[in-house]
């Protein structure tokens, strides 16, 4: 992703095809909010391509590669069929997550200390074809320490259980599960991973994250796509910009 912030923002256009995927057809087109996001400030673009193709299609991964002005972050499953995309397309930057099929959203980190033989061939591979890889992982100094000894150069933290508790209003879990990831964030940037975090982030809940100095990146999807229903897709990801700069700002500035 470019560097023209300090805090950079992976804008998530996986629910725009979600939203085409109910009519089938091509509208709204996924390709369309990239650059919509790109002009509104996003410094790269996420998209999952799920095994069952719920939401982005192979077709939107190969338009991506060709047309996309900013960098595509490509969050996909350890597996080899994601591999084998993966390695063709030679993304800026591989995301692995866990997926379950029954899952509505990636529901929890990967188990990267848990699969260390199998993951470190593909994150070998995907480093060798240029490709920044980052586990999604649990705030947790475990897999922290399995990301370090797998040579993955970039951890993304799950912020799931920290917006769930914004959203459910029990503000003693939601500062627990901040500290949980302040101090991951921490620990991990002490051992020099780049740390992102990611999932669930709203206008509320981004702030406390954003003013981490140690988090570099987060990508932000849902709320984004939902709230353009009602501001714009413009409007929704410069708010949500706005929103991260002054916090990192209040940071720098402490
Ligand atoms: N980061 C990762 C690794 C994800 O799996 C997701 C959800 O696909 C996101 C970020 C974005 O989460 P949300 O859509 O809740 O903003």
């Amino acid at each position: 992703m470019t560097d023209r912030h300090e805090l950079r923002l992976g804008v998530n256009i996986d629910h725009v095809a979600t939203i085409r995927n109910a009519r089938g057809g091509g509208h709204p087109d996924p390709l369309r909010a990239a650059h919509i996001a790109a002009a509104a400030g996003a410094d790269g673009i996420t998209a999952h391509l799920r095994e069952d193709r719920r939401h982005i299609s192979d077709e939107d991964i190969d338009r991506l590669m060709d047309q996309l002005t900013l960098p595509l972050n490509l969050e996909m499953a350890a597996t080899d069929e994601m591999m084998e995309i993966a390695l063709r397309h030679r993304p800026h930057a591989v995301c692995l997550v866990p997926e379950n099929r029954e899952e509505r959203t990636t529901e929890g980190g990967l188990d990267v200390a848990g699969q260390h033989n199998r993951l470190a061939p593909m994150i070998a591979e995907l480093s060798a074809a240029s490709a920044r890889v980052s586990l999604f992982i649990e705030a947790d100094q475990r897999q922290l320490e399995a990301a370090v000894s797998l040579k993955a150069p970039v951890v993304e933290l799950h912020a799931g259980a920290y917006c769930d508790a914004c959203f459910d209003g029990d503000g003693a879990t939601a500062g627990r599960e901040l500290e949980r990831l302040q101090e991951a964030a921490t620990a991990g940037a002490s051992m020099g991973l780049e740390v992102h975090v990611g999932h669930g982030l709203t206008f509320d809940t981004v702030g406390p994250v954003a003013a981490m100095p140690e988090v570099k990146e987060l990508n932000i999807g849902h709320f984004l796509i939902g709230e353009a229903i009602f501001i714009g897709l413009d409007a929704s990801i410069r708010k949500m910009r706005a929103l991260m700069d002054e916090a990192r700002a209040e940071t720098l500035g402490a």
